[in-house]
């Protein structure tokens, strides 16, 4: 057996190394190896009425793709999970990311003929999702406990882009904490049309908050982002491709009867009519679980206003973004915003001690994935008042990025999708010092538990 799989080995100009091993490897199969795999980390989307262009459930879906497949999944660019990871953060709560046993696995199968095995080795098949499933739903947080709905638009064929503001009514009658919440497009077609769409809340009930309205010139009637610590009544921003946002225990955001939802939806134009508009799904704490503190939708700039954005045609392009930090805060998340030539970001903190920590970088940013990496409880950055966050940015105008119209154009800031910007995504939570201290000790405790011993208590 290892003497015809060496010779055959040597006819396929197989590296040495892996028929040196002691056993020698097994053929994968789609059965046995690959098909767990898919049902773990691809056919939520890859499935009939899902999101994703092919169905990836049996042999025969998935065997038409091997080439692609692999690409994708090598590449890291399937799941659409983006983050680096080798540096920043590394535990979430929503990692959704093949591990390299099973990129190595799927690669494997691919090179080796992509060959299906014996069915009677497939795992049992999974229930299929309803078209245009909740996120919240497909990873086990079970139906939201309210739905609000925006108005429908109707998108013709070809149009430039639109700024859809409806408004909602929130049907509640008794003050309400949220834990979780998650916009979605109305309908499976819409998620073709809607670029992003922000639910803002219209009552504002935080007497803390600071919510600065420039009063004059092109950007009156807007929040003032200088305003850097800027507590907006925003619900949640979802683009292509977020899931929901989850807010740490003890934390979230108050509803209260009477309250609207404002949405702000960027629609354009694909080639055909399509109406839609969008939903936000609302998860609540239950009653007599309340949580304590706030959680603040921040959108940390990656570009520096004075200088605004210029990117010339076929060209790459860097901006960077400085924003202080002006209470102790905890960072729960991170979602990087771009248009269609963002290429990487990357959120540094500035620590009022000079020492630089890199928060999370996502190097191969795709415009048609906006995901939202929610920081596990204990990862989540704990920063001091006075640090500053640095987000730079990377732009590629050039034909080499597959999502780009025309590198012949020069490119300038704006709504449009054919404009650009970028900003960090963030949902903040603030601390005063007493409450940071305290955070900061509960934190050592539980960092010193592993290393049951002494030695290293820094
Ligand atoms: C969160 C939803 C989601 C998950 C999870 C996901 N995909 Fe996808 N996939 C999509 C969507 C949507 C597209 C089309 C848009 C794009 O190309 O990014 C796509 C595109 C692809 C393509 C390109 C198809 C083509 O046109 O060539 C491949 C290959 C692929 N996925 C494989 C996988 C594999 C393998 C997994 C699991 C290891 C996976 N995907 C997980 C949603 C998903």
């Amino acid at each position: 057996m290892f003497a015809r799989l060496v010779s055959l080995g040597v006819v396929l100009g197989m590296a040495a190394p892996v028929l040196a091993a002691d056993t020698p490897a097994k053929p994968v199969t789609f059965s046995k190896d690959v098909a767990p795999i898919f049902q773990a980390k691809c056919q939520q989307c890859h499935q009939p009425n899902s999101i994703a262009p092919m169905s990836l459930i049996t042999y025969q879906d998935a065997r038409p793709w091997a080439r692609s497949i692999k690409e994708r999944v090598a590449s890291h660019q399937m799941p659409p999970w983006h983050i680096d990871k080798t540096v920043g953060v590394q535990k979430f709560k929503n990692d959704m990311s093949l591990s390299d046993d099973q990129i190595d696995t799927i690669v494997r199968w691919v090179d080796g003929g992509a060959p299906q095995g014996d069915p009677k080795d497939m795992p049992p098949p999974k229930p299929l999702v309803t078209d245009n499933e909740w996120q919240g739903v497909r990873d086990g947080f079970g139906p939201p406990d309210l739905v609000i709905k925006s108005a429908d638009y109707t998108m013709p064929a070809q149009h430039q882009d639109v700024w859809w503001r409806p408004m909602s009514d929130i049907p509640l009658t008794e003050p309400r904490w949220v834990r979780m919440v998650e916009i979605r497009p109305s309908n499976l077609k819409a998620r073709k049309i809607i670029h992003h769409s922000i639910a803002y809340l219209v009552l504002n009930n935080d007497p803390e908050a600071v919510n600065t309205l420039i009063a004059s010139g092109p950007n009156r009637g807007r929040f003032d982002d200088d305003d850097l610590v800027n507590r907006r009544p925003q619900l949640m921003e979802w683009a292509i491709g977020k899931g929901y946002d989850l807010y740490r225990p003890g934390t979230g955001k108050l509803m209260v009867p009477g309250e609207k939802i404002a949405w702000d939806q960027h629609i354009h134009a694909v080639g055909e009519e399509i109406t839609g508009g969008s939903e936000v799904g609302v998860w609540f704490y239950k009653k007599g679980e309340e949580p304590k503190k706030r959680s603040y939708l921040v959108g940390f700039t990656g570009i520096d206003r004075s200088k605004m954005l210029d990117i010339p045609p076929n060209s790459m392009a860097m901006t960077e973004g400085f924003s202080v930090l002006k209470e102790n805060a905890i960072i729960e998340n991170f979602q990087p915003h771009f248009h269609l030539r963002g290429k990487a970001m990357q959120v540094e903190a500035i620590l009022p001690d000079g020492s630089r920590q890199t928060i999370s970088y996502v190097g191969n940013f795709n415009f048609n994935w906006m995901t939202n990496y929610i920081y596990d409880d204990d990862a989540a950055p704990l920063l001091p008042k006075g640090t500053v966050i640095h987000v730079s940015a990377w732009y590629d105008n050039t034909r080499a990025n597959k999502n780009n119209p025309d590198p012949d154009q020069w490119v300038g800031y704006g709504d449009r999708t054919v404009d650009e910007m970028a900003h960090a995504w963030m949902n903040v939570v603030f601390f005063n010092d007493d409450e940071y201290k305290a955070l900061q000790a509960e934190r050592k405790a539980k960092t010193a538990k592993p290393t049951n011993d002494n030695e290293k208590q820094q």
